[in-house]
């Protein structure tokens, strides 16, 4: 790296279109605080239309930010943009974290490892098993099938309530992912060892239906992505049947981390100040 690369300012964003309800500021601010950085992580609302132009600027180093990371609408059109992704990106087509390097533009996904790293923290030998149900099959569920795959289950069953997407999925992700429409439910979550909401059911309250978890194995593993409420709809009644639950929040948290340490240069931690701060800030905007 070059000098003048090194005295680069440390500045990162997000970017998005919406952006003003995104938490990765809190997130970043905490870090850079707790570690004594100096850098800064702001919001930029760029509109899809602007949005090329943003990136464009970004590769040239004709703006004051050394990378930051992109959520929706932008994820497909930076992954496109970007001069170097790794191969897992690749398959995902869709990137959120951006760095500059060298003068050239790197990018990647960060959810799958956001997705692991929780699982891993709140419940260590969840990836024991080798059947995994995925609701869902919109652009968070791609990103977490990929990290099934990854970590070794056998089977993974991804039910939809338009089940052509289930099966674009399939497709896309090989012959360990089957497709199947929401009346397979039942079936299909009999015996498996672990589940994951990754549709929006439950959101803030939003009614979702009741599952069939107790088809699930007796030590089955149950997340959602949606962290608002934390404890949601399907979390619950996972709960009331015994089973292990995880809430999403840690998944935003432990994604953040790697765009950190190629911004600023530090790995953070997520522990339970930060979690702390994000739950009073829902609380507060509840
Ligand atoms: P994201 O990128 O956040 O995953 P998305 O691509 O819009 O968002 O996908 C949303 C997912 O939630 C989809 O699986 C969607 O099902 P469809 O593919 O049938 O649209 C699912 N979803 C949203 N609302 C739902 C509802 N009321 N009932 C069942 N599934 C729902």
């Amino acid at each position: 790296m070059s000098d003048s690369r090194e005295t680069i300012n440390h500045r990162a964003f997000v970017v998005g279109y919406p952006i003003k309800h995104s938490r990765s500021p809190l997130i970043h601010g905490h870090w850079l605080k707790t570690l004594g950085l100096r850098g800064s992580y702001e919001k930029l609302e760029v509109s899809p239309d602007a949005f090329p132009g943003f990136i464009q600027e970004l590769k040239q180093g004709a703006t004051v930010f050394c990378g930051g990371n992109v959520t929706i609408p932008h994820k497909e059109v930076a992954y496109s943009l970007a001069d170097e992704t790794d191969a897992l990106t690749d398959e995902l087509g869709a990137a959120n974290t951006l760095w500059l390097e060298e003068g050239r533009l790197k990018a990647t996904n960060t959810d799958g490892i956001g997705f692991v790293a929780n699982l891993d923290d709140q419940a260590p030998g969840w990836d024991r098993g080798h059947k995994a149900v995925v609701l869902g099959a919109g652009g968070a569920s791609r990103a977490i099938i990929q990290a099934l795959r990854e970590r070794g289950f056998r089977e993974i069953h991804v039910v939809n309530r338009t089940v052509e997407r289930a099966r674009e999925l399939a497709d896309r992700f090989g012959n360990k992912v089957h497709a199947h429409a929401m009346a397979a439910c039942h079936e299909v979550m009999q015996g498996a060892d672990f589940f994951v909401n990754t549709t929006s059911l439950g959101m803030d309250g939003e009614p979702a239906p009741q599952l069939p978890f107790s088809q699930l194995a007796a030590d089955a593993v149950v997340t959602d992505i949606v962290y608002v409420p934390l404890k949601t709809i399907f979390l619950e009644q996972a709960e009331a049947l015994g089973l292990k639950t995880v809430d999403g929040l840690g998944m935003l948290l432990h994604q953040a981390v790697p765009g950190f340490e190629k911004w600023f240069g530090m790995r953070p931690i997520v522990d339970d100040v930060l979690r702390a701060l994000i739950i009073a800030d829902m609380e507060a905007h509840a």
